[in-house]
């Protein structure tokens, strides 16, 4: 949007109960580096060249010790929800949780609803060496660290999410190695899928038994499109749609991998472990989205995507999507994608569909004027609701971010908040899009009143 366009017009008005929330992740606000047990993402970024700006989470927003200042910056945007994660490193150091319950204490206290998630990506080293998520242990102590986190907050806390983006991190951080831990396994990461499938039905196990009613999982999804109707490029697309679209949520919403897959997964007893994983495993289904992705039939050299480097020897391309606007990550803004996720899960699950809830959406732009993530905003949260009119049961909206953070590879150079954080000074500043939101949440309740 530009200056001389016309104010938006209000947004359609969104059903009594719908969930509104703002999300982060522990590694990328905490901070406090010295109060939690190192995580692979510790030891990645100190490796050199990993991360674009050579930089470290070691202070990032510095969250743990001003939870209270950005839990009032939650109260007054007027969401319902506040999406965060667990350290799994902090938590295994004397007195790790002791922040979590202060932090749960004071959303509480503000009345706003905690969501944690238990896993975002940072894995304490100590558990890496033991081989990570290429390990089938990892499942049962993910599922421990699950029963140690409900045991503590679980008496204020209803709704849980096991896992963010378990597609994305073992993509990015086993088969491409662009993330933590760097393993560049390509299909030989497959194990990283189906352990943390696993990891997730023993959490939620464990979460059950301390009488927990509401759990989700958080993944990232797009449609995938056709780089052409030739068929090279519908099969590349096909593989890349099961890939992202299909190979978590078929075994946890059917029970079943997509064809040729079961047969890859390690484990002597796949149909039991099937079960771990699909049965009463979810209340919920968590989808984070950003972008659809054109993909067509592999070429011949390696390819720079967004910061990434995808092989050559990848069975799929993904090609630039033209004639959309791009945010600082060049990812392109098609809100009606959003649309055609909905109904396209929808359309795929039929009953089997447990209610959706888009967990994470969001872009990065520089700059607190920031009409551009307004325009994201307004045009993703009026896809949402066309995916509502066509009879898709979605029960909340997370915004990914409350704060500008640490954005894993890249660093501090990519801003995703609602809020500008100052890393010298650690000075919060609300950017117009938090105002906006603020306003379009109010306009909301008035419309019920
Ligand atoms: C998602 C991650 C989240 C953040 C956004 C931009 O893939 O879950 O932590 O990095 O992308």
């Amino acid at each position: 949007m530009t200056a001389t366009e016309e104010p938006l017009s209000p947004l359609p008005s969104f059903p009594p109960g719908f969930l509104w929330g703002v999300s982060t992740s522990a590694h990328q606000i905490e901070g406090a580096a010295d109060r939690r047990a190192p995580s692979i993402w510790d030891a990645f970024s100190a490796e050199p060249g990993r991360i674009r700006d050579g930089s470290t989470a070691d202070t990032a927003c510095d969250h743990v010790a001003r939870h209270r200042e950005d839990v009032a910056l939650v109260r007054d945007l007027g969401v319902d929800a506040y999406r965060f994660s667990v350290s799994w490193p902090r938590v295994l150091t004397t007195g790790g949780l002791d922040f979590y319950d202060r932090l749960v204490d004071e959303l509480c206290a503000q009345g706003v609803l905690p969501v944690p998630t238990l896993f975002h990506w940072d894995l304490p080293v100590e558990v890496q060496e033991r081989g990570g998520w290429l390990e089938r242990d990892t499942a049962a102590r993910f599922a421990d660290h699950a029963a140690t986190v409900v045991a503590r907050i679980g008496d204020r806390v209803t709704r849980w999410i096991t896992l963010n983006e378990p597609a994305e991190h073992t993509l990015l951080g086993h088969a491409l190695g662009e993330h933590a831990p760097g393993h560049k396994l390509l299909f030989d990461a497959l194990p990283v899928a189906h352990h943390q499938l696993l990891g997730h039905g023993l959490a939620a196990r464990a979460l059950r038994a301390a009488g927990a009613r509401e759990i989700g999982i958080a993944n990232s999804h797009g449609p995938t499109w056709p780089a052409s109707t030739e068929q090279a490029d519908v099969e590349a697309a096909d593989l890349y749609d099961i890939i992202l679209n299909r190979l978590f949520s078929d075994p946890l919403i059917l029970g079943r991998y997509p064809d040729g897959f079961g047969e890859l997964m390690p484990g002597d007893d796949l149909a039991a472990d099937l079960k771990v994983i699909s049965e009463d495993t979810l209340d919920w289904y968590g989808i984070n989205f950003y972008q659809p992705t054109k993909v067509g039939a592999p070429g011949t050299a390696d390819v720079e995507f967004s910061g990434l480097t995808l092989p050559a020897e990848l069975p799929f391309s993904v090609r630039e999507i033209e004639g959309h606007p791009k945010t600082d990550f060049d990812w392109p803004v098609v809100p009606e994608a959003l649309t055609e996720l909905l109904t396209g899960f929808r359309d795929r699950y039929g009953d089997r569909l447990p209610p959706l809830v888009v967990t994470e959406n969001g872009c990065a732009y520089e700059g607190v004027d920031d009409r551009e993530r307004i325009a994201y905003l307004d045009g993703h949260l009026r896809a949402l609701h066309r995916a509502l009119e066509q009879g898709v049961d979605v029960r909340g909206y997370f915004v990914w971010s409350l704060l500008d953070n640490w954005e894993w590879a890249e660093g501090y150079t990519k801003r995703f908040g609602l809020v500008h954080v100052d890393y010298t000074t650690q000075v919060r500043t609300p950017k117009a899009s938090y105002g906006w939101l603020r306003d379009a949440l109010r306009a909301q309740r008035a419309s019920r009143a």
